[in-house]
């Protein structure tokens, strides 16, 4: 077992968080760490301003319009839930794929099993890629939405998320995308791309922490408040406020994850999107690239790096994933995920549904020689046979 860890499991949480963040986050948190937006004093005009900062920064990372419809959620789960709860009436029907994560299938699946909806699922090709006629195929008149990830936590296949948004508006149809793996891979841009409503995490490709994400909504796309709560606004009503982003927040902020999110984004951007994302991408394919000299290893939707995020999943022939993940961690010092990823019908159609997969997701601080070190691993793991041939 090595000294220092080596983190590959990035997909799931980025780790570790730059210094930097946290270091400010830390030090902006203890010099206004009050109720955002509550109060006329000094420190929570200032926390009101950092809240305010932030949804124009947001809204500009994202190309959307107005940071009013910048809404913070605890993660992309609960914006997920927001929007799908918020924009459905009973009879709907929803177009979703089978990549998607349980942060889509599973609001779905309740809806559905309550009778409220009715949904379809698009199918992904042996590549990983969803055919955006084929979304657009199952669209109905009583369509409310398509709801679709935008990178798949699995196979790391980024979308062809603007030609589902053309489809989706000659339909007439909102497109919802869960950004949570592409948000800081891949430039999102709303307005060009066509994208109604988008829900993204803060502790994955964004640097900030855990516990805080959200739910950014092009004017024009209106949700329900399902939740009601305290909003600081008209406190004199019984009615939850309406105006955005208010109608869709309750409570007291998570300041300390949205001052996070903000440096976080500020990391990206300061590096620059596009260099990480390349950085990243070069390191993926030398694990690709010496991951598939292994024999006996299956690589899932991985010969063409060309749109992905740095997402990489596997194998082993004749080996538990579960003991593969416990040999790197226990025998290598390496931290992958193992089992169903969440998204349990892309395990489903790839036929890894009963043991599930070995995912490697890398981010802004792997280094080459961790990648050698995981490919030797995996070496070892696929057996003597690999070691004489590889
Ligand atoms: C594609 C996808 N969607 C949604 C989520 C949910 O993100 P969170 O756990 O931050 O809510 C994840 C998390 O792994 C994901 O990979």
């Amino acid at each position: 077992m090595t000294d220092r860890r080596i983190y590959l499991d990035n997909a799931a949480t980025t780790f570790p968080k730059p210094k930097a963040v946290l270091a400010r986050m830390v030090e902006t948190y203890a010099r206004v760490g009050v109720s955002p937006g509550r109060g006329s004093h000094d420190l929570a005009v200032e926390a009101g301003d950092l809240v305010d900062d932030a949804r124009a920064r947001i809204a500009r990372f994202f190309g959307a319009p107005d940071p009013d419809r910048v809404v913070f959620a605890a993660n992309a789960s609960d914006a997920l839930n927001t929007v799908i709860l918020g924009l459905v009436q009973p009879g709907d029907h929803l177009v979703a794929t089978r990549l998607d994560h349980n942060s889509v299938l599973r609001p779905l699946h309740h809806l559905a099993e309550r009778g409220t909806i009715s949904y379809d699922l698009a199918p992904f090709d042996e590549r990983g890629f969803v055919d955006p006629d084929a979304v657009a195929a199952l669209i109905r008149p009583n369509t409310r939405a398509v709801v679709m990830c935008h990178a798949s936590n699995v196979l790391g296949t980024v979308q062809p998320i603007a030609e589902v948004a053309r489809r989706c508006a000659a339909h007439g149809v909102p497109l919802v995308v869960d950004a949570a793996q592409s948000a800081g891979q891949v430039p999102i841009d709303m307005t060009a791309q066509g994208i109604d409503a988008l829900a993204f995490t803060g502790h994955k490709s964004l640097y900030g922490p855990s516990g805080i994400g959200g739910l950014v909504l092009r004017p024009g796309i209106d949700v329900a408040t399902t939740r009601f709560g305290g909003t600081g606004s008209n406190s004199g009503s019984l009615v939850h406020t309406q105006a955005y982003p208010l109608r869709l927040e309750l409570g007291t902020l998570n300041l300390l994850g949205v001052i996070g999110l903000t440096l976080g984004i500020a990391f990206v951007e300061g590096l620059g999107l596009e260099a990480l994302h390349r950085r990243e991408m070069a390191l993926l394919a030398r694990l690709r690239d010496g991951l598939a000299a292994i024999p006996g290893l299956t690589l899932y939707g991985a010969a063409d790096l060309d749109r992905h995020v740095p997402v990489l999943t596997t194998n082993v022939a004749d080996v538990d994933p579960q003991d593969v993940g416990a040999i790197l961690d226990g025998d290598f010092g390496i931290a992958v995920r193992v089992g169903v990823h969440c998204a349990p019908l892309v395990h489903r159609d790839l036929g890894t549904d009963a043991r599930g997969a070995v995912r490697f997701s890398l981010g802004a601080f792997n280094t080459a020689r961790e990648i050698d070190a995981a490919v030797g691993a995996m070496r070892t793991i696929a057996g003597p046979r690999s070691r004489t041939t590889g």
